[in-house]
């Protein structure tokens, strides 16, 4: 589109909402405010980031080439979007779509910003947003303006707040769904959107619909708040309710979320999420970030008295009648097709047949089909965007959705128009089948763009994408179900716990060299709502992990006894099989024979975690740490082994022993006269690692080191395999930061300094 000859505020003033609008000309103004120097820095970085527009790599102005830091020349001065973020840097934005359901229109929109604003690329991400990467700030108002236009607000994309209304993209035209659960997330969205009961959470807070329980397109186990679609029937009239779940969560420690209420009726689903979102703004921790999940709270109060505070807070709330006007028109969000259903034209080509067996769903509405645009990465371009419009136009009226594995579902297409769909894709480059096999592989931004990756999780999953496909016939129909997540480090915004593969970014440390590696996590569960969550295997270095991932698939082909699904497989087997196949993988030739393992997928310079902002040195060998910091791996894989069989007191312990291994091995390295008591250990890895910050994480500050002192202070026990489970994982993150902290002081290790 050419520019327009007035202001976008002009053009599109009578199409904006007119509070939204409002709050557009406010930001902007925040906007010339913060380059005179008259708001300061972190007010601002909140002001922004409640808005949407988020920080992105090397916003700090620095680039790091393996062996030092190379300024990037901005013309903006010493201006910063906020702390160690340059104001001309690029930065991403962040664009809320409800449970992902985009009009044409919309997506026509969206492709003129990625055109204008951004680099043509249109993101989708695992939680049903589209994202535009290296976007100016001073763009964003305009951008706002013209996604107001179309009914798109970027409020609280990012921040402490309510994040985007997730819901299983099949929402009103699946078989196994209780009701459709598009009004319902509808409805909540927009009550809770700039709420005041939202505005003083310490963290953000997560929201998910799911219509059943069995599949996985809501995934409402690891949300903050989720809602399971669910029906009960009392003299004989069929009332709707919700199974409302609390205090789910990926990240570092994963949780399950717990059962709040069986059968929340309707009516009370809007004030209940009400008075947890209050519950949570008036206890939720606000000091520690860490901690600050709605999870940690619900942990540290019991589920009892946490309900228990909820339903108080309910009492106490104003009537409020958007709380059950909704329910007068639950049709609001219907989608009507263009066309009268019709059957599968017969006679198709063997290459639509297998392209309709992964991309094509069978609606609950007869003579219709949901389909799934495999898209890979998420990514898809703006003329794609564009010509996708059209097709919706063509075949669909209304009907497209982004999906949590990162993919669009075209909604209402009638089975007779599949082979032209098919054919008008193919002739957009997006006709790729494969939805939701082990070729269709979802990842974070990693260190593409995001400021906290260790490893590049993209570049990962295309190449081992790019792999399993070369594959072609010869990849056994056995594996083609499985699934593969991939996050860039352990905050898991790739979902990985929850895949049969996971795989997450972390550094090691290799003869003073640091090396990029993923840790590997079998055995997750993506049915059941991201029903249960797998084990850390072992960290692979990034470039055999294709090689990990063909062994593992081809034992799992090979062993597999008749439908077994791979998670009840790794439970058969255990992990300490799959370890020992991947064993021989972990051991890296010196840099000198191959560097190829000292640099990332998709990344010609020498890997380098510089660009985290965190020191690097040229680290020299230290053996004793090395060998201590294995030694504590073993301990926690051995702890996990102890944990399946149910050996809960002798898991904890193990759990202990590596943080104490680990923390030993370090601190050996300043009192070379350190024993084996607990207690001593324990103090003086408080004196030189604790006292002096020198083990404190970047972001999660002494988060992993409080794991060891509480452990400690608790004597290595655990009163259930829940908490044995968790002591396992807080283990495994304690290691993992010993890894870190020896990575970062590299060579200044092994000279004692005074604390
Ligand atoms: C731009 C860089 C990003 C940063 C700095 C970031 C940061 C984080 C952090 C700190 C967590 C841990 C949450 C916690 O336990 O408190 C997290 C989790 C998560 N993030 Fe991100 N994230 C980024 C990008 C993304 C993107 C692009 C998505 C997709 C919309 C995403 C989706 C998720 C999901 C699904 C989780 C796990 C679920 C949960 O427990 O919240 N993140 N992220
Ligand atoms: S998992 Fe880590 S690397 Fe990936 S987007 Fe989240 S914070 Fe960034």
């Amino acid at each position: 589109m050419s520019s327009p000859s007035q202001t976008w505020k002009d053009q599109l003033s009578t199409q904006m909402p007119e509070a939204l609008a409002r709050e557009i000309d406010v930001f902007e103004t925040q906007i010339t405010l913060r380059k005179q120097g008259k708001i300061e820095e972190k007010l601002f970085a909140e002001t922004r980031l409640r808005r949407g527009v988020y920080g992105q790599r090397y916003d700090n102005g620095q680039r790091h080439d393996g062996e030092k830091s190379q300024e990037l020349n901005f013309p903006c001065g010493a201006l910063t979007k906020g702390p160690i973020t340059v104001w001309d840097a690029p930065g991403m934005m962040r664009i809320k779509i409800p449970y992902g359901k985009l009009s044409a229109r919309q997506l026509e929109v969206l492709a003129e910003l990625a055109e204008e604003y951004s680099d043509q690329i249109l993101h989708v991400t695992t939680r049903q947003d589209i994202q535009l990467h290296f976007v100016h700030i001073e763009d964003t108002p305009d951008l706002m303006r013209r996604l107001a236009a179309v009914g798109i607000t970027t409020r609280e994309a990012c921040g402490n707040s309510v994040r985007n209304v997730t819901a299983c993209p099949y929402a009103g035209v699946c078989n196994t769904q209780s009701f459709d659960v598009t009004p319902y997330a509808n409805a909540l969205t927009y009550f809770l959107l700039g709420h005041d009961d939202c505005q003083d959470f310490g963290r953000k807070f997560k929201i998910a619909f799911s219509g059943c329980e069995g599949e996985s397109c809501g995934l409402a186990n690891f949300h903050d708040l989720g809602a399971v679609a669910t029906t009960r029937t009392e003299n004989g009239t069929t009332l709707r309710g919700f199974r409302l779940f609390v205090g789910g969560g990926l990240g570092s420690v994963p949780q399950n979320a717990q059962l709040f209420d069986a059968f929340l009726p309707e009516s009370e689903l809007l004030p209940t999420a009400q008075a947890i979102c209050r519950v949570f703004a008036r206890l939720g921790e606000k000091q520690n970030r860490a901690k600050a999940r709605l999870k940690f709270l619900v942990k540290k109060l019991g589920l009892e008295e946490f309900k228990r505070l909820v339903l108080e807070e309910r009492d106490k709330l104003r009537p409020d009648e958007r709380w059950t006007a909704f329910l007068s028109d639950l049709h609001v969000t219907d989608e009507a097709p263009l066309r009268p259903g019709s059957p599968v034209p017969s006679g198709a080509d063997a290459s639509f047949s297998a392209w309709q067996r992964t991309n094509v769903r069978p609606q609950a509405q007869e003579g219709y089909g949901a389909v799934t645009i495999t898209l890979p990465l998420g990514d898809f371009t703006s003329d794609q965007a564009r010509a996708l419009a059209d097709l919706m136009r063509k075949y669909t009226g209304d009907s497209l959705r982004c999906t949590a594995d990162q993919n669009l579902v075209m909604r209402w297409v009638p089975n007779g128009d599949l082979p032209a769909l098919r054919a008008d894709l193919q002739a957009i480059g997006l006709g790729t089948g494969g939805a939701g096999t082990i070729t269709d592989i979802c990842s974070c931004p990693g260190t593409d763009t995001c400021k906290l990756g260790i490893s590049s999780s993209r570049s990962l999953s295309s190449e081992l994408s790019r792999q399993l496909k070369e594959m072609g016939d010869e990849l056994p129909e056995a594996a083609r179900g499985l699934h593969i997540k991939a996050s860039g480090c352990f905050n898991s915004c790739g979902q990985h716990h929850v895949a049969d593969l996971g795989f997450l970014g972390v550094s090691r440390n290799v003869g003073g060299r640091r090396v990029p590696h993923f840790q590997l996590v079998v055995g997750g569960q993506w049915e059941n709502n991201g029903g249960s969550y797998g084990m850390a295997i072992g960290a692979i270095p990034s470039k055999r992990v294709p090689d990990a991932v063909k062994r593992i698939v081809g034992k799992f082909v090979n062993e597999r006894q008749g439908e077994e699904t791979f998670h009840t497989y790794i439970n058969r087997v255990g992990k300490k099989e799959i370890r020992a196949i991947v064993d021989e993988l972990q051991v890296i030739p010196p840099f000198e024979v191959d560097p190829s393992f000292y640099s990332d997928w998709g990344d010609p310079r020498v890997y380098t975690i510089g660009d985290m902002g965190v020191g690097e040195c040229a680290g020299e060998i230290v053996p004793f740490v090395e060998m201590g910091l294995a030694g504590a791996e073993r301990e926690v894989f051995e702890a996990q082994e102890l944990l399946e069989k149910n050996d809960v007191a002798g898991a904890a312990k193990r759990a202990y022993g590596a943080m104490l291994q680990a923390a030993r091995a370090l601190t050996k390295d300043r009192n070379q006269n350190l024993g084996d008591d607990p207690a001593e250990i324990v103090a003086e890895f408080k004196t030189h690692f604790f006292d002096t910050k020198l083990f404190f994480d970047q972001f999660a500050g002494p988060k992993f080191a409080n794991f060891l002192f509480k452990t400690h202070d608790e004597g290595g026990k655990a009163e259930s395999k829940e908490a044995a489970h968790q002591l396992v994982d807080e283990a495994q993150l304690f290691v993992d930061a010993a890894h870190q902290c020896y990575a970062r002081l590299g060579s200044s290790l092994s000279t004692p300094v005074q604390a």
